[in-house]
């Protein structure tokens, strides 16, 4: 008899309310052919470490058809497996022993721009100035005498202008890569073909999507200059004067990409929206546009108690009259990892440790990052080794964000750590990770990976981490205090130095709490007496 299905821990359609979702960097997760680099036959392999840690979901980030030059961010056709990764049939096992093991699975979709190698940019370019091939795309005539100036001043976010030229003399836009043309949505077969790619993967039974660049898509009618800025930042919000993205059009796709999942039962959207005004960010979370936007104040957020606590009340005020929930986020594949931010080595696992508790304590839904929960730092890349195009695009000024993007160490004491049979892993995996692997840590009960499996544990099941609310309670200068309705009281020490520990029962802590105090850069969650 096969053994019975686990099954999902929330079900109906707001199933991802509270959800901890996992962010699968596919690259980097797990190898299960032995070429160096992650696929879906290793992420099928690693689900028993998804169910044991105790997260809700997973997002898969892009595994489509690519060239790589944006290392599947540029996809040459949304509708299929790309062969490094595995294929259709390896996509669908996968999809049904994730939820056979409890598991959502979302995936990404890449609405803003396709890849050079897509069908269609290729036909743009064999049709020529004017054709209806060229108008999916943002084509333009350049300024100056002969056109040899690009048609606006707008930058790529990867460094360099935002326009290529092509042999007869116009110009196409690229927010990103040279490699990754923009769409245009104003043309309607490019709506059109986005809603076939997501019913596509939602008639495979995918739980929702997570949107690359939501923020994007729309471009404001005649393409005018923006802003000049020195630093175009890596999706950093500029603004208003940044006319590249949060343009008002975006909203009718938002609301036409939500008509498609409301279709589908229980299925659901998450955006990548890189703007930081609360009330902005807000309209993407109305009624009819995406469930979920990722909170990005936590992620840039220094390891500062004001600092921190700022950035909750701005996550807190933008979702109110929302119904959506808020969304942390601390580390993804884009920013230098969290323990790293916060000063790498004892001091920036110890401050990780905490800050995992104080995402994991906050109301709604949290996003782990394939790692967090092993405390992975960034490494430094030898310059031959970087993948990043930011590398390149930026002169070698940038070095790009493969620091983020080890491959994650799962056994043994000598790299490849088990990640692969391979020792050649795409980006180099360093040596001295052997305490780090999943294999060591799961033996360990006071490593970075039972912290998480006991803290996600306590999220199912315990009452205390019920209700919406955040009260703030009086906290020492330099510590953060808050209550959840269910009473989880949730103190963090940012001070340097002890604090005492309030009254209550310690449900779990971050660090040492015998004797009475709370030491710096520690956590703990109680429960109030
Ligand atoms: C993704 C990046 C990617 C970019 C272009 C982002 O926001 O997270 O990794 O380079 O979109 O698709």
């Amino acid at each position: 008899m096969p053994a019975p299905a686990r099954a999902f821990r929330t079900t109906g359609p707001d199933w991802w309310r509270d959800a901890v979702f996992y962010q699968v960097y596919i690259r980097s997760f797990a190898d299960g052919n032995g070429d160096g680099v992650g696929d879906l036959a290793g992420i099928r392999a690693r689900l028993p470490h998804l169910v044991e840690l105790g997260v809700d979901a997973i997002w898969i980030t892009p595994f489509y058809p690519s060239p790589m030059h944006d290392h599947g961010y540029d996809v040459a056709d949304p509708r299929d497996v790309e062969p490094v990764f595995g294929d259709l049939a390896e996509f669908d096992a996968l999809l049904a022993e994730a939820h056979d093991a409890g598991l959502r699975v979302t995936v990404d979709l890449v609405p803003n721009h396709s890849s050079h190698a897509h069908e269609w940019f290729t036909a743009a370019l064999a049709a020529g100035p004017g054709s209806p091939e060229r108008a999916r795309y943002l084509f333009r005539d350049g300024q100056g005498p002969d056109g040899a100036e690009p048609p606006n001043n707008w930058p790529s976010v990867f460094g360099g202008p935002a326009w290529s030229r092509v042999p007869d003399g116009q110009w196409y836009l690229h927010l990103f890569a040279p490699e990754q043309p923009d769409l245009d949505f104003t043309n309607p077969e490019v709506l059109a073909d986005l809603e076939e790619t997501m019913r596509f993967w939602l008639d495979r039974g995918v739980d929702g999507f997570r949107i690359d660049v939501a923020h994007g898509m729309a471009k404001p009618e005649g393409l005018p200059d923006m802003l000049p800025m020195e630093d175009t930042g890596l999706l950093d919000d500029h603004g208003p004067g940044d006319h590249r993205f949060d343009q008002d059009g975006v909203h009718e796709v938002h609301r036409r990409i939500r008509r498609v999942i409301d279709a589908y039962p229980d299925r659901m959207a998450v955006g990548e929206v890189w703007v930081s005004d609360d009330d902005r960010l807000a309209q993407y979370l109305r009624p009819d546009e995406l469930q979920l936007a990722f909170n990005f104040k936590l992620l840039t957020a220094e390891w500062d108690a004001a600092a921190l606590r700022t950035a909750i009340e701005h996550s807190l005020a933008t979702v109110e009259g929302t119904p959506a929930p808020a969304c942390w986020v601390l580390s993804n594949h884009d920013r230098p990892r969290h323990v790293t931010r916060y000063g790498d080595g004892n001091e920036g696992t110890r401050r990780a440790r905490a800050a995992a508790l104080l995402q994991l304590a906050l109301p709604g839904v949290a996003y782990l990052y394939n790692g967090d929960e092993l405390g992975m730092p960034d490494v430094d890349l030898p310059d031959e080794a970087l993948q990043d195009p930011i590398w390149e695009r930026s002169g070698h000024t940038e070095r790009g964000r493969d620091a983020c993007r080890i491959p994650v160490p799962w056994s043994g004491t000598e790299p490849p750590y088990g990640f692969s049979s391979s020792p050649g892993t795409w980006l180099p995996m360093p040596e001295g990770w052997g305490p780090l692997t999943a294999e060591a840590q799961a033996a360990d009960d006071g490593s970075m990976l039972s912290l998480y499996r006991r803290a996600l544990g306590l999220r199912t099941t315990s009452p205390a981490l019920r209700g919406d609310a955040v009260e703030w309670l009086p906290a020492p200068e330099g510590c953060l205090a808050f209550r959840r309705p269910g009473g989880l009281v949730c103190l963090v020490n940012l001070s340097p130095a002890a604090v005492p520990l309030p009254e209550g029962e310690v449900l779990l802590a971050s660090g040492d709490v015998a004797g009475g105090t709370l030491a710096a850069d520690t956590a703990v969650w109680l429960r109030a007496g």
